[in-house]
């Protein structure tokens, strides 16, 4: 395999969606460039074989994804408690290949700012342009969390009624794994969820698997995964077009403007892990 970072390779990675892999039995997959063959046996057990040497590697079933270590897992899956709470639909919106990046799709999915550009008249809309300031930390446990978010959405959500101001909490868990927090307008005190698992396919190659954690009341899962495809898709293109595909961690290709104050702390992050893979490293 072409990725020499550790910290990804003795990580997880989800490589496939269990609901594809039941309808098709045999899927073939990539990580990191190598090229993988994910199987679904008689009694239900999933197996993962490197098709250069037919060497099995370690995989788990979580959240209904097959999860992959490449190296020697240092840490477990991780932990997302919204999973098992049952007033919520804890749904897949669909696995999407992406030409670029996943640090690129990270740094997106953390961006409020192209709200009314990228997705107008559902994430946002002119002249609700300005990303007001908000807070952004590295936890105890080494992850980024923005708080205080603040926007104006036209249609927040599949079953909105009309805009409302959404509050949304950012949280990068790993290189790879990013997720959101967004107002629910039937609760004051709950949120519903988003969660991107990214497979790095190659370091300008990726899938986007999702997770959605949203609270059943008023929601349905037909509309819920439609309205993910719906976003995802203005999302590729925008994506797909940016250049350089890799994502620069040189500190000078930063502009330091307020909308950017997560995107710094997540390059200075990887800089500092020395995640190189899907990124062109700092000089
Ligand atoms: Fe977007």
């Amino acid at each position: 395999m072409s990725c020499h970072d550790r910290i990804l390779l003795d990580d997880w990675h989800v490589v496939a969606d269990m609901e594809q892999l039941r309808q098709s039995r045999v899927l073939s997959a990539t990580l990191f460039e190598a090229a993988l063959t994910v199987s679904l046996g008689e009694d239900d057990n999933v197996s993962v074989k490197r098709d250069r040497d037919g060497q099995d590697l370690t995989c788990q079933l979580k959240y209904g994804f097959v999860w992959v270590c490449p190296g020697t897992p240092t840490r477990d899956i991780l932990h997302i408690p919204e999973a098992f709470e049952e007033d919520r639909y804890v749904v897949s919106g669909g696995s999407f290949p992406v030409r670029t990046s996943g640090l690129r799709v990270v740094e997106n999915f953390l961006d409020m700012g192209h709200f009314p550009f990228v997705h107008t008249g559902w994430l946002g809309e002119e002249p609700f342009t300005e990303v007001q300031p908000y807070e952004v930390e590295l936890t105890d446990d080494d992850e980024i969390i923005a708080t205080e978010c603040y926007f104006h959405q036209p249609i927040a959500s599949p079953t909105a009624e009309g805009g409302i101001e959404v509050e949304y909490t950012y949280r990068v868990y790993r290189p790879y794994i990013v997720s959101l927090y967004k107002t629910n307008p039937h609760f004051d005190d709950r949120k519903d969820y988003i969660v991107l698992f990214i497979q790095p396919v190659g370091p300008e190659r990726c899938v986007v698997h999702n997770m959605l954690c949203y609270l059943k009341e008023g929601m349905n899962m037909p509309d819920l995964r439609w309205f993910m495809q719906l976003i995802f898709a203005q999302d590729k293109p925008i994506l797909e077009n940016q250049i350089p595909r890799r994502l620069p961690l040189d500190p000078r290709a930063e502009t330091p403007i307020r909308a950017d104050k997560v995107a710094i702390l997540y390059r200075r992050w990887l800089r500092e892990h020395q995640v190189n893979y899907g990124a062109i490293p700092a000089v």
